[in-house]
C-alpha cells in the first residue's frame, strides 16, 4: 500500500512519492543533534490524524530525531517490516485497530522504544501499554516541555544501550558471553543463537554432553532477556521420584496426600516472571508429560514462565524409544541449541584453564600460575566430562601446588577421566572413627570426580541408581550452603562441582 496521504507545504522532506517521508527541519539547539547536524536517532508518529501527525512529527524532528509517519496499524506495519526506527510514537485508537498490537509483536518493536499517545480519557490503555513495555505515554493535547524530556530520556537509554553492546561485543571477541567463557569458532555460533532466542520468549532445548555449560548458556538466555529481574530455576527432573512430580512442579494444596500439612508453591510458581530450567528432561515421567504439555494452555498454573529444557542424551532418540512423547518433544524443540564437547573446542581449554584459576586465586587470595607443560598436557587430553572435569582437574591442581600448577598434576594425554584422581592414587583414606555418613560422602565426591563429573558413570560405579546419587548430592549441596563441614569434599580435594541443578 502507499504511504499517508500528506498535506503539502510541509518543511523540505526527504524521499517523496514513497509515503515514505523525512522530516528534516533546523533541530532545537538543546536538543540532541549530532556534531554534523545529522540526526541521531530515527522516529515513526502513527497517528490517524493528520494535523496532529504532521505537527507531532516536526516537534519529534526538532528533538534531532529522523521523522517517518504513518496513519494506521497496517501502513506502520509496512514501514516496520522494511526498517528500524529508534522510537515509535504511537496513537492507540487507530481506524483498522489497536495501536497496541504493534507493541505486542515482538518481530516488528524489537529494539525500539514505544511512546504511546492517548486521549485524556483512556489513561487506562496507557497504562496498559506501559505494563506491555511502552517507555511512556502522552496525553493528547501533547504537552510539549514534557515530549522533549521523554525524547532526551529515549536518546539517553539508546545511548547507553549502544554502549552495553558495544561492550558485550568486546566482551565476546575476548570470549566471554553471558555466564560462559569460551572463543572457539564453535562457541561463537552458540553465541549467535543464543543472542538471537534470549530476548524472545521462545522455548531452548539445550542439548550436548555433560559438563558441556547447558546449565550455564541457560542462565545466560535468562540474564540476557527481559525476565532478567524474575528468578531463574532450576529443576533437575532426574532428583524427583516419580509420584512426586506433579506436587514439586505445580504444587499441592494442604493435606492433599500424608504429611502435605501447608499449601506447597510447585516450580512453575515459584519460577513466575522469570525463567524455569528442566534440566534432564527425559527423565520427565511419561504420564506426567502429558500433563505438562496441558500447562502451554495456562488454564491449569496461570502463570508467566519460559521454560528452557536440557537434555545430555539425544531427544530424537528418546523419542523413538518411547521416553520422550513425541508432541512434548517438538513444543521444548521450539529452538534447539547444541553445545559443542570441549574437545571440539581446543583453544578453549588453555583459556578455561586460565579463567578457573584466576576464580581460585580471586577466591583465595592466592597468585598461582601455570606451567607451560601444564597447559600443553591440558590441551592434549580428551575431556569427557567437559568443561565440568576441566574445572575439577583446575581445583585440584591449584590446591596440590604450590605456586606453579605443573604437568604432573594434570592427566595423562589421551587419559580416561580416571586419570583426574590425585597424584595418590585412586584409593581414598578414611579414617576408622568416621561416621559411615561421612565415608559415604566421601567416596561418593570421590568417585563422582574420578568420573569427570559423569554422573551416571559415578552412578553405575557405585552401584546405586541415578536418583539416589542426585538426592546425595543435593543434600551435600544444601549442607554446604548452610556452611556445615560435613558437607566439604573428599580431603585432600576441591570443592567439588558435582553439577547439582540450582535448588535441587
Ligand atoms: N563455557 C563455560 N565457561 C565457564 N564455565 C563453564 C562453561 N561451561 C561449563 N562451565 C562450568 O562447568 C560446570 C558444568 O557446567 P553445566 O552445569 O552448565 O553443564 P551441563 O551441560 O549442564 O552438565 P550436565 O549435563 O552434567 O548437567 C559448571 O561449573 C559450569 O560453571
Ligand atoms: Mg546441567
Amino acid at each position: 500500500m502507499s504511504g499517508a496521504p500528506m498535506t503539502p507545504g510541509r518543511p523540505e522532506r526527504t524521499n517523496g512519492g514513497t509515503g515514505d517521508y523525512a522530516v528534516a527541519v533546523a533541530a532545537d539547539p538543546a536538543t540532541t543533534v549530532k556534531a554534523n547536524g545529522a540526526p541521531r536517532f530515527s522516529a515513526l508518529v502513527v497517528d490517524d490524524e493528520v494535523n496532529f501527525r504532521e505537527s507531532l512529527s516536526l516537534h519529534v524532528a526538532r528533538g534531532g530525531y529522523e521523522t517517518h509517519e504513518a496513519a494506521s496499524v497496517a501502513e506502520a506495519r509496512e514501514r516496520l517490516a522494511t526498517r528500524h526506527f529508534d522510537v515509535i510514537l504511537l496513537d492507540l485508537g487507530l481506524p483498522d485497530g489497536d495501536g497496541i498490537e504493534l507493541l505486542r509483536d515482538e518481530r516488528l518493536a524489537a529494539g525500539s522504544e514505544f511512546i504511546v499517545i492517548t486521549g485524556r480519557a483512556s489513561v487506562d490503555s496507557a497504562v496498559q501499554a506501559l505494563r506491555e513495555g511502552a517507555l511512556d505515554y502522552l496525553t493528547k493535547p501533547i504537552d510539549l516541555p514534557r515530549l522533549k524530556a521523554i525524547l532526551a530520556t529515549v536518546s539517553r537509554t539508546r545511548e547507553f544501550k549502544a554502549e552495553v553492546r558495544d561492550l558485550r561485543d568486546e566482551l565476546r571477541q575476548l570470549g566471554r558471553f553471558g555466564r560462559l567463557v569460551g572463543r572457539a569458532p564453535a562457541m561463537q555460533s552458540v553465541y549467535d543463537l543464543l543472542a538471537r532466542v534470549a530476548p524472545t520468549e521462545a522455548g531452548v532445548l539445550l542439548t550436548g554432553e555433560s559438563g558441556t555449560g547447558k546449565e550455564l548458556a541457560a542462565e545466560t538466555i535468562h540474564l540476557r532477556s527481559r525476565r532478567r529481574p524474575g528468578p531463574f530455576l532450576g529443576v533437575n527432573c532426574g532428583a524427583i521420584a516419580k509420584s512426586l512430580f506433579e506436587g514439586e512442579l505445580f504444587g499441592h494444596e494442604k493435606g492433599s496426600f500424608t504429611g502435605a500439612d501447608n499449601r506447597r508453591r510447585g516450580y512453575f510458581e515459584e519460577a513466575h516472571g522469570g525463567t524455569l530450567f528442566l534440566d534432564e528432561v527425559i527423565e520427565m515421567p511419561l504420564e506426567f508429560q502429558a500433563k505438562f504439555l496441558r500447562v502451554g494452555g495456562a488454564d491449569v498454573v496461570p502463570v508467566d514462565v519460559r521454560v528452557i529444557a536440557a537434555t545430555n542424551r539425544d531427544p530424537a532418540e528418546a523419542v523413538r524409544t518411547g521416553l520422550l512423547r513425541e508432541d512434548l518433544y517438538y513444543r521444548l524443540n521450539v529452538f534447539p541449541v547444541h553445545m559443542p564437547p570441549l574437545r571440539e573446542r581446543g583453544e578453549d581449554i588453555e583459556l578455561l584453564a586460565h579463567h578457573f584459576l584466576e576464580g581460585i586465586n580471586a577466591r583465595e587470595g592466592t597468585e598461582k600460575r601455570w606451567a607451560a607443560a601444564a597447559l600443553a598436557r591440558l590441551r592434549a587430553h580428551r575431556w569427557p566430562g567437559n568443561v565440568r572435569e576441566l574445572k575439577n582437574v583446575v581445583e585440584r591442581a591449584a590446591i596440590l601446588a604450590d605456586t606453579t600448577l605443573g604437568s604432573e598434576l594434570i592427566p595423562e594425554v589421551g587419559g580416561r577421566a580416571a586419570a583426574v584422581t590425585p597424584p595418590a592414587g585412586t584409593s581414598l583414606h578414611i579414617r576408622v572413627g568416621s561416621t559411615l555418613e561421612d565415608a559415604e560422602r566421601r567416596l561418593i565426591l570421590a568417585t563422582l570426580q574420578s568420573c569427570g563429573g559423569d554422573k551416571k558413570r559415578a552412578a553405575e560405579t557405585l552401584g546405586i541408581g541415578l536418583k539416589t546419587l542426585y538426592n546425595r548430592l543435593s543434600v551435600y549441596r544444601a549442607a554446604e550452603r548452610l556452611g556445615s563441614p560435613a558437607a566439604g569434599s573428599p580431603s585432600p580435594g576441591p570443592a567439588l562441582d558435582p553439577g547439582t541443578t540450582g535448588r535441587l
